[in-house]
């Protein structure tokens, strides 16, 4: 099972959702049966580190986002991973727009795996510490929803 998350720009929201969900696969001794990745709908950060203040955020709760590069998606991506996690609506669409025709991976919102009030992660690059805050709260909630549905499928 390959799993996908993906936001704007890669610097965010989808490489805290790629640590966050990698340690939990770890902890459940799934490793082997999962790999995660993530990538951005954009190009303006690739090659880059994730912002500073998201690598701040998830090291208080014990996320190691240091190794991560962003990078954008890609048409391969389409039949490579089986799962592809959008981070909010406008990320959806664009992986919608741009899905091949012959692609195999569902494509999805990842905030419907716990199906709570929110749909979206929304994005924190322009606001206040509380959003990084935000957005890993969420996370974590829909990653351990996400294992448990995994769990089912493997
Ligand atoms: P992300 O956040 O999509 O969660 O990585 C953003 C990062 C950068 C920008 C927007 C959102 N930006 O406009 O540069």
């Amino acid at each position: 099972m390959n799993v996908l998350f993906v936001c704007l720009g890669n610097i965010c929201r989808s490489p805290a959702a790629e640590a966050v969900f990698r340690h939990k696969i770890g902890k459940a001794g799934l490793a082997e049966r999962i790999t995660v990745d993530s990538a951005g709908t954009g190009d303006w950060h690739a090659g880059k580190a994730p912002d500073r203040r998201m690598c701040q955020a998830a090291a208080r709760r014990g996320y190691d986002l240091s190794a991560l590069r962003a990078r954008q998606v890609e048409p391969v991506d389409f039949s490579r991973f089986d799962l592809i996690l959008a981070m909010d609506q406008a990320n959806l669409r664009d992986l919608e727009a741009q899905c091949p025709v012959d692609a195999s991976a569902e494509v999805d919102l990842f905030l419907r795996r716990y199906r709570g009030e929110r749909h979206e992660v929304s994005d924190p690059y322009y606001g206040g510490e509380e959003g990084f805050e935000d957005v890993l709260n969420l996370i974590e909630i829909a990653s351990d929803a996400l294992l448990a549905e995994l769990r089912d499928r493997l």
